[in-house]
């Protein structure tokens, strides 16, 4: 569970939250979805305590944070199985129970006989497989995502959705994702919080109800209310411009 009440966060001149309130349930999985530029990163850097906000509070029941980026930003001169090890190097001090945790987690992420490879022997997908694998291998308690799969095509877009879902079966963690795709909001999230700025604001807060995960005319509505959220947004900044 996290609770931020009342933030506010400015870089110089510029105020990106202002007042923002954000609550998430335990194992809830939460999406973000918004404008470009408005402050969905900042929210999730202020999450995992890498910004700290000007004056209100943030509490957090989590220990262990993990944050899975758009670029899988693997360092190059270790291994698959070197990568996913640096997050528990903290947690745990036995290096011969790490290889083993790492190695539990190697078919899972679907990379079985590839703990050996470094990152440039990787594929895209593979690349991002090993940076999905780095985040779970801690146990996160909270799980953090910047648009993770934005960068790649539509297939393997799916096959990562997918590949989160059954980690997040096995993994039980509260999620916060940043994403641009609707549809990836609807089919992955329990709870799309749409925001608009600036500063950064609450503008659409919908709990997905899992059978407008599957069925169409569920998803469409869904779906429709969004995009009629962001559009009306653009619409009244337009009159007021
Ligand atoms: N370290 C920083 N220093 C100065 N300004 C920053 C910094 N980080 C973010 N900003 C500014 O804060 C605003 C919000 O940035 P943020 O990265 O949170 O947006 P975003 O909603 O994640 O955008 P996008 O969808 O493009 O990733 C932007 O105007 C950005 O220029
Ligand atoms: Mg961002």
């Amino acid at each position: 569970m996290f609770e931020i009440k009342n933030i506010e966060l400015d870089f110089g001149a510029l105020k990106v939250l202002d007042n923002f309130s954000i609550k998430g349930e335990v194992e809830q999985f939460l999406c973000l979805v918004g404008p470009s530029g408005i402050g969905k990163t900042s929210i999730l850097n202020v999450l995992a305590e890498i910004l700290k906000p000007g004056s209100g509070s943030v509490v957090s029941d989590n220990k262990r944070i993990a944050y899975v980026f758009q670029e899988p930003r693997l360092l190059p001169w270790m291994t698959v199985e070197d990568n996913m090890e640096v997050g528990l190097f903290s947690l745990d001090k036995d290096a011969h129970r790490r290889k083993k945790t790492v190695r539990q987690l190697l078919p899972q992420i679907g990379l079985e006989g590839f703990g050996h490879y470094y990152p440039d022997q990787l594929s895209g997908g593979m690349k991002q497989r090993v940076s999905i694998g780095r985040a779970f291998v801690i146990q996160p308690d909270l799980l953090l995502l910047d648009e993770p799969f934005s960068g790649l095509d539509e297939a393997l877009k799916i096959e990562m959705q997918d590949l989160l879902l059954t980690l997040k079966k096995y993994h039980m963690c509260t999620t916060v994702m940043v994403t641009h795709d609707i549809q990836e909001a609807i089919k992955l999230s329990d709870r799309i919080i749409v925001v608009d700025g600036r500063p950064c604001r609450i503008i659409l807060d919908v709990m997905i109800n899992p059978e407008d995960r599957v069925e169409p005319e569920g998803k469409n509505q869904l779906t429709e209310k969004i995009k009629s959220a962001l559009t009306k947004q653009k619409l009244i900044k337009g009159m007021n411009n």
